[in-house]
């Protein structure tokens, strides 16, 4: 049953389209194509109709099966109950690879068209990803102009209903919105209390485009609970005080800051507590506490990418 999970509405430029605020993330290291199948058909059991998934992380089959699965035991009548989104990745980040690269995406997903179609970080890699963190020696510019005309073309072909962005600063979408005949629908940005966008936000407000917040949680920096760090603390005090988890107090900040969200998580019982933020709220002095953390900028860049110029622009920014 699909939970009672608010909706947002994004533009695709001609037309709006409603996004379930909260969606699974399905970013897994390792990707083991079982777990992420059984943890997806589980999180549509539980009611998440809105999941999230890209090239690189090797998830766009196992979701793809699970959506198969989801329909032929009822689970959902039609693929027209989800949102899907995926992302173009660095390596097709050329002019004559991206449309191959969606339909490479849509077969994997054994759907005839995606929801959502990110540009996934705003640089070219040269070849495969062969070690983490890339290399900086194969991490270039990306050429945006010629990019986004065949991204505008997936969108034109009905490929994708939406086109848009992640890990954009202002300065990329300044670029990218002088250009574009088609503007992004969205910017999916890390953020979370301990990295909170507020500069990207207001831009993103005044020019339109919606935010998809991912690492909701922190990622891999999120000890919950164990962590003695004062950011923390504050997270488990306004916790133990509602009867709530940190994690469900990270969640709600960020609904209540007007974005979407994709959690990851391949736990049923974690899946559901993530879905129960919805029928309460943070007071004023908590929203407050929660705004003057200390902040410490974007931790995914610098994961996966080797430090380089272009990569600690994005690190700085968005
Ligand atoms: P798991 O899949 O075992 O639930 P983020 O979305 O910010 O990247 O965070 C994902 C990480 O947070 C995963 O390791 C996930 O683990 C964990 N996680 C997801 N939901 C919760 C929760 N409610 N409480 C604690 N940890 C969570």
């Amino acid at each position: 049953m699909a939970a009672n999970v608010p909706k947002v509405t994004i533009s695709n430029g001609s037309q709006t389209m409603p996004l379930p605020v909260i969606g699974l993330g399905t970013a897994a290291h390792p990707q083991v194509t079982e777990t992420t199948k059984s943890a997806i058909l589980d999180a549509i059991e539980t009611g998440y109709r809105h999941f999230d998934t890209a090239f690189i992380y090797g998830s766009e089959q196992p979701l793809g099966e699970a959506i198969a699965e989801a329909i032929k035991t009822g689970l959902i009548k039609s693929r027209d109950e989800l949102f899907i989104t995926s992302k173009l990745w660095c390596t097709f980040a050329s002019p004559e690879l991206v449309l191959p690269a969606i339909k490479t995406s849509l077969k994997n997903l054994q759907l005839d068209y995606l929801d959502l179609f990110l540009v996934h970080w705003p640089l070219k890699i040269s070849g495969e990803v062969k070690r983490l963190p890339i290399p900086k020696e194969v991490i270039f510019p990306i050429d945006i102009k010629a990019v986004w005309e065949v991204m505008e073309e997936c969108q034109n072909l009905g490929l994708t209903k939406a086109i848009g962005v992640s890990n954009f600063s202002t300065r990329r979408l300044d670029e990218l919105l002088s250009l574009a005949k088609i503007p992004p629908s969205v910017n999916q940005v890390e953020m979370n209390p301990l990295w909170q966008q507020k500069d990207l936000r207001e831009f993103c407000k005044a020019k339109g485009i919606h935010i998809t917040a991912y690492s909701p949680l922190g990622s891999k920096g999120a000890k919950w609970g164990e962590s003695e760090s004062l950011e923390y603390k504050v997270l488990e005090e306004i916790a133990k005080a509602k009867g709530k988890t940190a994690a469900q107090v990270s969640l709600r900040w960020v609904y209540e800051q007007g974005v979407s969200f994709v959690p990851k998580s391949f736990n049923k019982d974690r899946m559901k507590q993530n879905l129960d933020i919805f029928d309460w709220s943070l007071t004023e002095e908590e929203l407050n506490k929660i705004s003057k953390l200390p902040q410490r900028r974007a931790v995914l860049p610098s994961m996966i990418m080797e430090p380089s110029d272009l990569v600690r622009e994005i690190e700085a920014e968005i």
